[in-house]
Protein backbone atom coordinates (compact mmCIF):
# COMPACT_ATOMS: atom_id res chain seq x y z
CA UNK A 1 0.00 0.00 0.00
CA UNK A 2 1.05 3.46 -1.06
CA UNK A 3 0.50 6.41 1.28
CA UNK A 4 1.58 9.99 1.10
CA UNK A 5 1.84 12.36 3.53
CA UNK A 6 1.52 15.79 2.63
CA UNK A 7 2.51 19.17 4.66
CA UNK A 8 1.71 22.42 4.31
CA UNK A 9 3.43 25.50 5.44
CA UNK A 10 5.61 26.42 8.03
CA UNK A 11 5.49 22.48 8.79
CA UNK A 12 9.41 22.40 7.62
CA UNK A 13 10.16 24.38 10.95
CA UNK A 14 8.58 21.79 13.04
CA UNK A 15 11.21 21.40 16.08
CA UNK A 16 11.82 24.98 16.65
CA UNK A 17 8.42 26.58 15.77
CA UNK A 18 6.32 26.81 18.71
CA UNK A 19 7.77 23.75 20.52
CA UNK A 20 5.28 24.36 23.41
CA UNK A 21 2.70 23.63 20.86
CA UNK A 22 4.22 21.58 17.99
CA UNK A 23 7.02 19.71 19.85
CA UNK A 24 10.71 19.43 19.82
CA UNK A 25 11.50 17.24 16.89
CA UNK A 26 11.34 17.71 13.55
CA UNK A 27 9.04 15.95 10.60
CA UNK A 28 12.53 14.59 9.07
CA UNK A 29 12.89 12.80 12.46
CA UNK A 30 9.61 11.63 13.25
CA UNK A 31 9.11 10.53 8.99
CA UNK A 32 12.09 7.88 10.07
CA UNK A 33 9.86 6.68 12.61
CA UNK A 34 6.85 6.52 10.62
CA UNK A 35 9.32 4.33 7.83
CA UNK A 36 10.25 1.91 10.78
CA UNK A 37 6.96 1.60 12.04
CA UNK A 38 5.25 0.74 8.75
CA UNK A 39 7.79 -0.69 7.16
CA UNK A 40 5.72 -3.10 5.30
CA UNK A 41 3.68 0.18 3.67
CA UNK A 42 5.20 2.73 1.00
CA UNK A 43 5.64 6.14 2.69
CA UNK A 44 6.29 9.01 1.17
CA UNK A 45 6.31 12.43 2.39
CA UNK A 46 6.40 16.10 0.74
CA UNK A 47 6.08 19.32 2.09
CA UNK A 48 5.34 22.53 0.87
CA UNK A 49 5.20 26.37 1.55
CA UNK A 50 3.19 27.33 -1.14
CA UNK A 51 -0.90 26.91 -1.95
CA UNK A 52 -0.39 25.79 -6.11
CA UNK A 53 2.30 23.27 -4.81
CA UNK A 54 0.20 21.78 -2.57
CA UNK A 55 -2.90 21.47 -5.46
CA UNK A 56 0.15 19.82 -7.62
CA UNK A 57 1.14 17.38 -5.50
CA UNK A 58 -2.67 16.37 -4.71
CA UNK A 59 -3.52 15.84 -8.40
CA UNK A 60 -0.50 13.80 -8.95
CA UNK A 61 -0.71 11.57 -6.47
CA UNK A 62 -4.10 10.51 -7.52
CA UNK A 63 -4.17 6.95 -8.55
CA UNK A 64 -0.34 6.71 -7.97
CA UNK A 65 -1.25 6.70 -4.19
CA UNK A 66 -3.69 4.24 -2.19
CA UNK A 67 -4.54 7.15 0.25
CA UNK A 68 -2.60 10.78 1.13
CA UNK A 69 -2.45 11.74 5.01
CA UNK A 70 -2.32 15.70 5.07
CA UNK A 71 -1.33 18.48 7.25
CA UNK A 72 -2.42 21.60 5.00
CA UNK A 73 -1.44 23.55 8.12
CA UNK A 74 -2.66 27.13 7.78
CA UNK A 75 -4.12 26.52 4.52
CA UNK A 76 -6.31 24.21 6.43
CA UNK A 77 -8.33 27.64 7.44
CA UNK A 78 -8.05 29.67 4.02
CA UNK A 79 -8.13 27.26 1.18
CA UNK A 80 -11.03 26.56 -1.02
CA UNK A 81 -8.49 25.67 -3.66
CA UNK A 82 -6.97 22.90 -1.42
CA UNK A 83 -10.47 21.83 -0.37
CA UNK A 84 -11.60 21.96 -3.92
CA UNK A 85 -8.58 19.83 -5.01
CA UNK A 86 -9.49 17.05 -2.40
CA UNK A 87 -12.90 16.51 -3.26
CA UNK A 88 -11.90 15.86 -7.55
CA UNK A 89 -9.52 13.54 -6.55
CA UNK A 90 -10.44 10.15 -6.48
CA UNK A 91 -7.78 8.71 -3.26
CA UNK A 92 -9.14 9.06 0.37
CA UNK A 93 -7.80 12.05 2.37
CA UNK A 94 -7.06 11.93 6.01
CA UNK A 95 -6.94 15.32 7.47
CA UNK A 96 -4.48 15.60 9.99
CA UNK A 97 -3.25 18.60 12.51
CA UNK A 98 -0.64 18.09 15.42
CA UNK A 99 -2.45 20.42 17.92
CA UNK A 100 -6.02 20.63 19.04
CA UNK A 101 -7.10 23.02 16.41
CA UNK A 102 -10.80 23.71 18.41
CA UNK A 103 -8.96 24.54 21.73
CA UNK A 104 -6.87 27.34 19.69
CA UNK A 105 -8.21 30.18 18.38
CA UNK A 106 -11.28 30.48 16.74
CA UNK A 107 -10.21 30.90 12.85
CA UNK A 108 -8.52 28.02 13.63
CA UNK A 109 -11.94 26.06 14.24
CA UNK A 110 -12.85 25.99 10.70
CA UNK A 111 -11.53 24.29 8.06
CA UNK A 112 -12.32 23.68 4.49
CA UNK A 113 -11.12 20.54 3.69
CA UNK A 114 -12.84 18.38 6.48
CA UNK A 115 -16.05 18.22 4.95
CA UNK A 116 -14.17 16.24 1.69
CA UNK A 117 -11.71 14.33 4.17
CA UNK A 118 -12.19 10.29 4.75
CA UNK A 119 -11.72 10.94 8.59
CA UNK A 120 -10.31 13.90 10.56
CA UNK A 121 -7.16 13.49 13.30
CA UNK A 122 -6.14 16.60 15.84
CA UNK A 123 -5.03 17.00 19.29
CA UNK A 124 -2.28 14.00 19.61
CA UNK A 125 0.56 15.37 18.62
CA UNK A 126 2.73 13.71 15.80
CA UNK A 127 1.18 10.62 16.80
CA UNK A 128 -1.89 11.75 14.76
CA UNK A 129 -0.13 10.68 11.33
CA UNK A 130 0.40 7.18 13.04
CA UNK A 131 -3.37 7.09 13.64
CA UNK A 132 -4.44 8.53 10.02
CA UNK A 133 -1.64 5.66 8.45
CA UNK A 134 -3.40 3.04 10.54
CA UNK A 135 -6.97 3.91 9.63
CA UNK A 136 -6.00 2.95 6.04
CA UNK A 137 -4.27 0.11 7.15
CA UNK A 138 -7.25 -1.12 8.88
CA UNK A 139 -9.46 -0.10 6.21
CA UNK A 140 -7.54 -2.66 3.77
CA UNK A 141 -7.78 -5.78 6.36
C1 LIG B 1 -1.78 22.89 12.40
C2 LIG B 1 -2.82 23.84 12.97
C3 LIG B 1 -2.97 25.07 12.09
O1 LIG B 1 -3.94 25.95 12.64
C4 LIG B 1 -1.65 25.83 12.01
O2 LIG B 1 -1.77 26.92 11.14
C5 LIG B 1 -0.53 24.94 11.63
C6 LIG B 1 -0.47 23.58 12.14
C7 LIG B 1 -1.51 21.70 13.32
O3 LIG B 1 -0.90 20.74 12.86
O4 LIG B 1 -1.86 21.73 14.51
O5 LIG B 1 0.42 25.38 10.96
O6 LIG B 1 -2.28 22.36 11.17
Amino acid sequence: MKILIINGPNLNLLGTREPEIYGGKTFEEYFSHLQFKFRKLELSYVQSNMEGEIINQLHSANKEFDGIVMNAAAYTHTSVAIADAVKAIEIPVVEVHISNIHAREEFRHRSYISPHAKGVIFGFGLKGYDLAIESFIEEKA
